[in-house]
């Protein structure tokens, strides 16, 4: 079904570099990485999308949710069939982030990637990316918050759009199309990810405290390694934490 603000699927096309293959946009849906998730377990090739204007279900990093008004995100995931070995899918997940700082920096919006890839406007999160691999693909989901207004209580220090930071409401189909310009850029030089992405982090060169099911450690972030984990100072690897930037 199509989305009554997005254009219809063949008229998106159109907008988005020549590799994407294959558009979905749905007007409502509970969750656009676990539709990715069964379309490519009923074998959609690689580089199709998936869009939507709300989620019910919108899955966050680490169990967590991710909701927002209808018609006001960029909801969308993208289904990728990576050869690469498989140590190197977090890369690409954190290509993301860079792509959608490029994106934005095009757009006059300055972000920066708190580690791993929590797209951030100064301390507030305005975009976040879920990475779930199964059967042989890899869908990498991109939740911006782009024209919401307001945020509940309990996320207004936290949380920004950037019609909040900007003062301006922002096209969705431009963004769409400008990150997945840089993300298939990014895609097709692997090896460029990892500088790419040192360049936008405002984590490492930071202290942070590095929060895990069973304990917290806080050290110097040093670097993120040929996986995406994060190095820290006393050489421990952090490979799926959150963090809190100490400064
Ligand atoms: C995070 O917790 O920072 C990651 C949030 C990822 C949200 C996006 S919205 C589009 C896609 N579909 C989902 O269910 N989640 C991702």
């Amino acid at each position: 079904m199509r989305s009554a603000s997005w254009p219809d699927e063949q008229s998106l096309l159109k907008h988005l570099p020549p590799w994407v293959l294959e558009a979905r946009c749905l007007v409502e849906t509970d969750s656009t990485n676990r539709v990715a998730l069964e379309w490519a377990a009923a074998g959609a090739p690689h580089a199709c999308l998936v869009v939507a204007d709300y989620q019910s279900e919108g899955k966050g990093r680490l169990g967590r949710r991710w909701l927002a008004p209808a018609g006001s995100s960029l909801l969308l995931s993208l289904i990728l069939r990576p050869d690469a070995d498989p140590g190197y899918l977090g890369l690409i997940g954190l290509g993301a982030g860079v792509a959608l700082c490029r994106q934005l920096a095009g757009m006059g919006v300055e972000a920066a990637l708190k580690w791993p890839n929590d797209v951030m406007l100064q301390t507030r999160k305005v975009a976040g990316i879920l990475s779930e691999a199964a059967g042989g693909a890899l869908v990498v989901g991109v939740g911006v918050n782009v024209n919401v207004a307001a945020f509940p209580d309990d996320l207004a220090c936290e949380a920004t759009s950037l019609m909040l930071q900007a003062g301006r409401s922002f096209d969705r189909v431009e963004l769409l199309s400008g990150f997945l310009r840089h993300f298939g850029e990014l895609y097709g030089n692997p090896a460029g990810i990892a500088p790419a992405y040192r360049r936008w982090s405002q984590t490492l060169g930071t202290r942070v405290r590095v929060v895990l099911a069973e304990r917290a450690i806080e050290d110097q972030a040093i670097d993120i390694d040929g996986t995406g984990a994060l190095v820290l100072g006393a050489g421990e690897v952090v490979r799926a934490a959150d963090i809190v930037q100490l400064r």
